[in-house]
């Protein structure tokens, strides 16, 4: 009996040494992409675009928490290309992230199976490609992941489910966008507002008196916009994968690469309505609409368009406070005595990074704390895992801004697993940014304007802190977060907003220690694709 019992144990760890700790219970679901380049108009200019398996935008994920995802991607482009999954924490397998520190791209027509679990995560995500500008051609998609049926939700469970991914489109197509960024040259306003990858009347179709829930992400790669249904105030419930206290909100910013879901009940007259996303901070301000239609309905929706912020700093950061945990829901596990007490934990470490637009060799460049990050060809990841010197060296930036110019490099944080560290953005710029971390969720503990200072810490949110991916710093502002750091490999901190990111405006962060264990990080995975000094090893 006991023997029996130490077998099963003993199967268990066997199962986790495999290519990743999957469970028997885990479903595994299976995709196929072919990625296509192919020729669409969506703001009336035809141009190329990016095609997954013919869809643009790409098809939506559909998982519960612990499914495992293989996923072979088939790079019909003349390209290099990846595609890193937002939000997912690829938990001990930094391998499977899809940025190029961590993964060689997949050549021209050629592929590769991406295999990772959506390990203990509930919420809503996407992804998208992380090479180039090639996300400004699309190739991008939603990701849902469901709570497993045993936990249960803080809210009603709702009717139906809408998926809302709202960003900014360039009509110049990604290759003309890299052009402009590699002469040395920043990039115009974007041209217009797409939702679902259309310009205008995107529509939502739902029954009166049922309560739908809209996953909403920004997938645009510069403006931040604000979201509102005309006539349907939104209960604001999860926050990329966190579940929020449940706040009404007749409009919400969301900033690039942000997700939130909100729960909408059709309780007004049978007819069309106005969804409109509008940009913020931005001049002149670029708006689109969609509709929501109540079934039976044969009236239009009628002007005028629900009006929104549109410059207002600080009613965005007002607003962003009200954005909270609810401290005793369940996430992705049963949470029975409320938990978080991430206020009570040691910072062990402290990270300002500050961040600005430089000129390097007589070209725009952004850099954070003097470095401006250029992508080795050796991936970072492999590079340690190889031990192959000379593509990065840890620590070489430092912790607090400095003077002097700006370098190109490939900067790399070395972060001791299961450290509590406080990272402060802070932006010196007229202009909003967005930063995001792979690998961990972050609580979000103040936002303030001017320059940061010790005594800007009396102004944390120690207590429920909305924990996320990505967060927004506003213009001459700083933001801090506090991450604990428990999953060991090598992260991108990048900025959301795709042409900073380009010329420089991100990070790795290597978080280890020096004990070889399956059980704190997988092994290479077999399929790796290897290049750069890691091409023979
Ligand atoms: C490429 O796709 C084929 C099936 O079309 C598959 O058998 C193979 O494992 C894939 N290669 C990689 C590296 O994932
Ligand atoms: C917080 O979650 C609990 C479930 O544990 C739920 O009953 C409650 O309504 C939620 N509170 C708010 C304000 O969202
Ligand atoms: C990087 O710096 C941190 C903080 O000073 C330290 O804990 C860590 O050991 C350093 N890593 C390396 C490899 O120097």
């Amino acid at each position: 009996m006991r023997r029996a019992i130490f077998l099963q144990f003993l199967l268990g760890i066997l199962a986790c040494f495999s290519v990743f700790c999957a469970n028997a219970e885990d479903a595994y679901r299976y995709y196929t992409w072919v990625v296509t380049e192919g020729i669409q108009a969506p703001l009336g200019v035809y141009q190329r675009v990016i095609l997954i398996n013919n869809q643009f935008p790409g098809p939506p994920i559909e998982a519960v928490t612990n499914d495992n995802m293989v996923i072979n991607v088939i790079n019909q482009l003349d390209e290099p290309f990846l595609i890193t999954w937002h939000g997912i924490k690829q938990r001990r397998t930094s391998w499977q992230d899809g940025v190029l520190g961590t993964n060689c791209p997949i050549p021209p027509h050629s592929n590769w199976t991406y295999k990772f679990q959506m390990k203990d995560q509930i919420g809503t995500y996407m992804y998208y490609p992380s090479t180039l500008m090639h996300r400004a051609a699309g190739g991008f998609g939603a990701i849902n992941i469901q709570q497993r049926s045993v936990i249960s939700i803080p809210y009603p469970a709702p009717y139906g489910e809408f998926t809302v991914l709202v960003g900014d489109w360039y009509k110049a197509g990604d290759k003309a966008l890299q052009k402009t960024l590699d002469s040395g040259l920043g990039l115009p306003l974007p041209d217009g507002l797409l939702i679902n990858g259309v310009h205008q009347s995107y529509t939502f179709t739902g029954q009166k008196g049922k309560t739908y829930k809209f996953r909403i992400t920004n997938v645009g790669i510069s403006t931040s916009i604000n979201f509102r249904i005309q006539g349907h105030p939104m209960t604001l419930i999860e926050v990329e994968g966190s579940h929020c206290l449940q706040e009404v909100y007749e409009s919400i910013d969301i900033h690039a690469g942000q997700s939130v879901a909100v729960l909408v009940t059709l309780l007004a007259s049978i007819k069309d309505y106005y969804i409109v996303a509008s940009t913020r901070f931005t001049k002149p301000i670029l708006t689109t609409t969609g509709i929501l239609r109540y079934e039976g309905s044969n009236t239009p929706a009628s002007l005028p368009l629900p009006i929104g912020p549109t410059y207002q700093v600080h009613w965005s950061m007002k607003q962003a406070r009200t954005i909270r945990l609810n401290l005793t829901a369940n996430a992705a596990r049963p949470n029975p005595q409320g938990s978080f007490h991430y206020g009570s934990i040691n910072v062990v470490r402290t990270l300002v990074l500050a961040n600005e637009k430089v000129n390097i060799n007589g070209k725009l460049r952004y850099a954070v704390n003097g470095i401006s990050y250029v992508d080795p060809t050796t991936p970072l990841k492999l590079a340690d895992w190889f031990n192959i010197p000379g593509v990065f060296t840890l620590n070489s930036t430092k912790d607090f801004p400095t003077s002097g110019p700006a370098v190109l490099g490939a900067c790399v944080f070395g972060i001791n697993l299961h450290d509590f560290v406080e990272i402060v953005f802070q932006n010196s710029e007229k202009t909003i940014q967005s930063w995001h971390l792979d690998g961990s969720s972050f609580y979000v503990v103040g936002y303030g304007s001017g320059e940061w200072t010790i005594d800007s810490r009396k102004s944390y949110n120690l207590a429920d802190a909305i924990s996320r991916h990505t967060v927004q710093v506003y213009p001459t502002s700083w933001t801090a977060i506090m991450v604990s750091f428990d999953n060991k490999g090598m992260w991108n901190l990048r900025s959301q907003l795709w042409p900073d990111r380009y010329l420089g405006k991100q990070l790795y962060l290597k978080v280890w220690d020096n004990e070889k264990s399956l059980f704190t990080e997988a092994d290479i995975p077999p399929n790796a694709l290897l290049c750069g000094k890691a091409t023979n090893l």
